[in-house]
């Protein structure tokens, strides 16, 4: 059996913490198609078309990970990719109240479709995006939670 799974996020900026799950998620399934959700009503810190450039070069190196995004409902886009596997990291207790929320709609969407998720380690169990975006507009040292590209890119923005 051929098993895709679909990692997808905000990515907004990717993160060390991301790149832990894309690489442990790799070793589990054939495939991984790590997807970002185009939100249009929100206009993100960096643009889609920058965030899978940096998703792009990240995950250069796992030849069965693949990157994408999508708009619309995500277990629309399992389908059309025939996946029925979704994987999302898992932080500390309290990322469990929303993806409780969001597994059990997905499900009710569409039954076929499993959620599994991956516990974080505990280095980067604090790290979200959110974190970095802020530690950025105060000057701190954002370069320790995100790949290098990505700092790069977050020191462009900076500048600018
Ligand atoms: O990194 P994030 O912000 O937690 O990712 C959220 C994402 C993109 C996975 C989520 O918002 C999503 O799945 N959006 C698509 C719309 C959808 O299917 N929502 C779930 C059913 S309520």
């Amino acid at each position: 059996m051929n098993r895709t799974a679909i990692y997808p996020g905000s990515f907004d900026p990717l993160t060390n913490g991301h790149m832990d799950i894309i690489e442990r998620g790799s070793h589990l399934f054939d495939r991984l198609i790590v997807a970002v959700g185009i939100n249009t009503e929100k206009p993100g810190y960096f643009s889609v078309e920058e965030r899978l450039e940096d998703l792009r070069v990240c995950c250069a190196k796992m030849p069965n990970v693949e990157v994408a995004s999508f708009e619309g409902l995500l277990v629309e886009y399992a389908r059309s990719r025939n996946s029925r596997i979704l994987l999302r990291g898992l932080r500390a207790i309290s990322d469990y109240d929303y993806e409780f929320r969001i597994a059990l709609a997905n499900r009710r969407l569409a039954a076929e479709v499993e959620t599994v998720f991956l516990i974080a380690r505990e280095e980067y169990s604090f790290l979200a995006s959110s974190v970095v975006r802020e530690v950025a507009k105060f000057g701190g040292d954002y370069a320790q939670f995100v790949p290098e590209n990505v700092a790069k890119r977050i020191e462009n923005r900076l500048k600018s």
